[in-house]
């Protein structure tokens, strides 16, 4: 490959960043990405030998199966090494670097009237205090801790707690409801769950306890009691100024379980030795949906996570010691794994935590905190800047953001509409847009720019990050060379890989290494074009992206046929201005039971109890009969169409009763 020129128009790094960027040109990553699947050993062992190791490895970096024909599927990295997580990105900095007095996180409410600094040394004797405090619990390496935060800054102090002591975190995002809650609880059985009393999400005030009261009150029902322990975090913005609970909730106490975080840290100590652990131990659970609908507890262990992320930050953010860097993520996600918390903090990085929503109180929240912490480096969704850019550029021509130098996005493909606006209007044609595509599995970024050194084209995640193999198949698992359009696939891992879901490692080989052997399938489709760039087209497997938000079409139509008036449910995606797809659905009803408004509202409430309010479904429609073929199976590429008022079904000749097709159509929901 040779540096890229193309007839279309492609926008190339600014002189002033390549300066001094970590790759300051695309002959540099070419050499780098040349290096890290050449030599593997010397590329991950360089970046090794900059975090702190309490026993060195004793065989290869990284050891792989990724073949199901020749046994089990496998990834190590760094076997035989001892280390840890919260060492490498708090002891480290603040004992060896001298970072004891440098901001860590700038923490912003979700009102702009709460707001704190936390330096490095601050968040250490925190993350120590909870440590001790966990332990007091009786959480003991291996154990797993259940997490059910909104961003506040002891989010971080927790999940950092966990990994100080060998604990696996299991991070529920707060917007799921408390039967998704009970669910991940149960798959984990983990023995502590750590929330907050409750949360105000825009003007909304939010009952956490109580729902995770519900979800404990669930794991019992279902037989399922691990949970001993609830640590209960007052928000701030629940606390009177002289720091007294104050009554906006009604907080349900249970005082055999129940904790509040006040008392147990009062008096918990500020030292903590950390737990040594062996590379592959777990780090951390996180719970995505899954094509059968239950979703599946991806697992991250500690030392390839460790090298990815942090390498991953550096380069795809080019940090720099002064910069100021804000991932709009949740950690519930993770981006905010990955991009708040773990790369971030390997890197010693100034962030912005910021808890609340782009338009509350007003629609230029972004832009004026981007002035007010003079922000370098920005990464947030396609979907964000979408619903922003309604707005118009009004709301932005109010703040300075000349301190921005490199804007990224993550979630699902950017349109070029939107891509153009975050560059033109938020970056003011100055700063490069990293598109960065990876998954929950991926642990990292594994296509993206790197911002000095990539020629860009909007909408394209362009080319591999170091250490990634992509290929592209046909059907029929062969290889497509050149410009071509099939399965996206890699060949081998990278440190950051997952390596297994949770308790259940059949699940998986057959999700994510059966249909192709020799390949991690991804899931998505993907084009590479004639420059060798790589343009991801979206799910080809049975799951939707809602503002970014992965879940399948199993999960949604389980919810939707509890309902006891539904004898049949089928779930599509349908294109949306800002969400990128939303749910249509179409439910058969049991014979005598009468469609309505009143259904209609009864079913999306179903699904936001269910799952959480990401999943409420934007159409509903009556469907006497789904399209089916003759051996019974939905056709969901017809259901589609019908969502999406295209007449150009194609093949029907293995449906059932074509009259179905007819009927559906005449009654389709143009509008919500
Ligand atoms: C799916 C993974 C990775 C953090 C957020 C989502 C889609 C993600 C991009 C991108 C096109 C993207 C893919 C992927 N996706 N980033 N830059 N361009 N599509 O994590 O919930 O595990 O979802 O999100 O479809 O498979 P996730």
């Amino acid at each position: 490959m040779v540096v890229p020129e193309s007839q279309e128009k492609m926008y190339y790094p600014p002189e002033d960043l390549k300066r001094d960027a970590h790759v300051p040109d695309f002959n540099s990553y070419l050499a780098l990405y040349r290096k890290s699947l050449e030599n593997p050993e010397a590329f991950w062992k360089e970046i090794a030998d900059e975090f702190f190791w309490k026993k060195p490895a004793t065989g290869p970096l990284l050891q792989y199966n990724f073949d199901v024909t020749k046994g089990n599927i496998y990834v190590k990295c760094m076997e035989g090494a001892k280390t840890n997580m919260c060492y490498n990105v708090l002891d480290r900095l603040v004992k060896e670097k001298n970072f004891g007095e440098k901001v860590a996180y700038y923490w912003e409410g979700n009102s702009p009237d709460h707001h704190m600094a936390i330096t490095y040394s601050q968040l250490l004797s925190q993350v120590c205090r909870c440590a001790n405090v966990l332990k007091k619990m009786g959480v003991k390496k291996g154990d797993r801790v259940s997490i059910y935060l909104p961003m506040i800054p002891e989010l971080v102090y927790t999940m950092l707690a966990c990994a100080r002591i060998g604990a696996v975190h299991s991070i529920v995002f707060a917007g799921f409801s408390s039967e998704s809650l009970c669910e991940r609880i149960i798959d984990a059985s983990s023995s502590v769950l750590v929330t907050a009393d409750g949360v105000y999400r825009g003007e909304k005030l939010i009952n956490l306890k109580q729902i995770a009261d519900e979800a404990l009150e669930k794991c019992r029902e279902k037989g399922s009691s691990s949970v001993t322990k609830c640590l209960v975090i007052k928000h701030p913005a629940l606390r009177t100024k002289s720091g007294a609970a104050c009554n906006k909730l009604q907080t349900p106490w249970d005082s055999d379980c129940d904790v509040w975080w006040d008392e147990a840290m009062g008096d918990s100590p500020e030292e903590c030795e950390p737990e040594w652990l062996d590379a592959e131990d777990p780090l951390f659970i996180l719970y995505t949906s899954g094509s059968t609908g239950k979703p599946k507890g991806i697992l991250h262990t500690v030392a390839g996570y460790l090298l990815y992320t942090s390498l991953t930050f550096k380069y795809v953010f080019d940090h720099h010691h002064d910069d100021v860097y804000w991932c709009t993520a949740d950690i519930g996600w993770i981006t905010g794994h990955s991009y708040i918390t773990y790369g971030p903090l390997a890197n010693g990085a100034t962030s912005v935590l910021f808890e609340g929503i782009p338009v509350h109180p007003h629609v230029g929240r972004f832009w004026e905190i981007i002035e007010k912490y003079k922000v370098t480096k920005f990464y947030t969704a396609p979907t964000a800047i979408r619903l922003l850019m309604k707005y118009g550029r009004e709301p932005l021509q109010k703040y300075d953001l000349s301190s921005l130098r490199i804007l990224g996005t993550v979630g699902e493909p950017i349109n070029p509409e939107a891509w153009q606006w975050y560059h033109e209007v938020v970056g003011q044609g100055r700063c490069p847009v990293v598109d960065t595509f990876w998954q929950t599995e991926t642990g990292g970024h594994v296509l993206t720019p790197l911002p000095a050194a990539t020629p860009l084209k909007p909408g394209s995640a362009t080319f591999p990050f170091f250490g990634v193999e992509p290929a592209i198949l046909n059907e029929h698992g062969e290889e497509l060379e050149g410009e071509a359009e099939g399965y996206l696939v890699f060949r081998r891992p990278w440190p950051g890989i997952m390596r297994s879901v949770y308790r259940n490692h059949e699940r998986f080989e057959n999700t994510y290494f059966k249909k192709f052997p020799g390949f991690y399938v991804t899931g998505d489709g993907c084009k590479r074009d004639k420059d060798g760039y790589y343009w991801i087209t979206g799910r080809i497997d049975d799951m939707l992206n809602v503002s970014g938000h992965l879940m399948s079409t199993a999960e949604v139509e389980a919810a939707l046929t509890e309902h006891p008036a539904v004898a049949e449910a089928a779930v599509v995606s349908r294109p949306h201005a800002v969400k990128g797809e939303c749910l249509y659905c179409f439910v058969t009803l049991k014979h005598s039971r009468e469609f309505n408004h009143t259904l209609q509202d009864e079913l999306k409430r179903l699904v936001r109890e269910k799952i959480g309010p990401i999943a409420t479904p934007d159409f509903i429609q009556n469907a006497p009969a789904l399209p089916k073929t003759r051996s019974g199976k939905i056709m969901r590429r017809i259901l589609r169409k019908i969502a999406r008022n295209e007449k150009d079904l194609g093949d029907l000749s293995t449906l059932a009763d074509p009259k179905v097709v007819e009927e559906l159509f005449s009654q389709r929901c143009e509008a919500a």
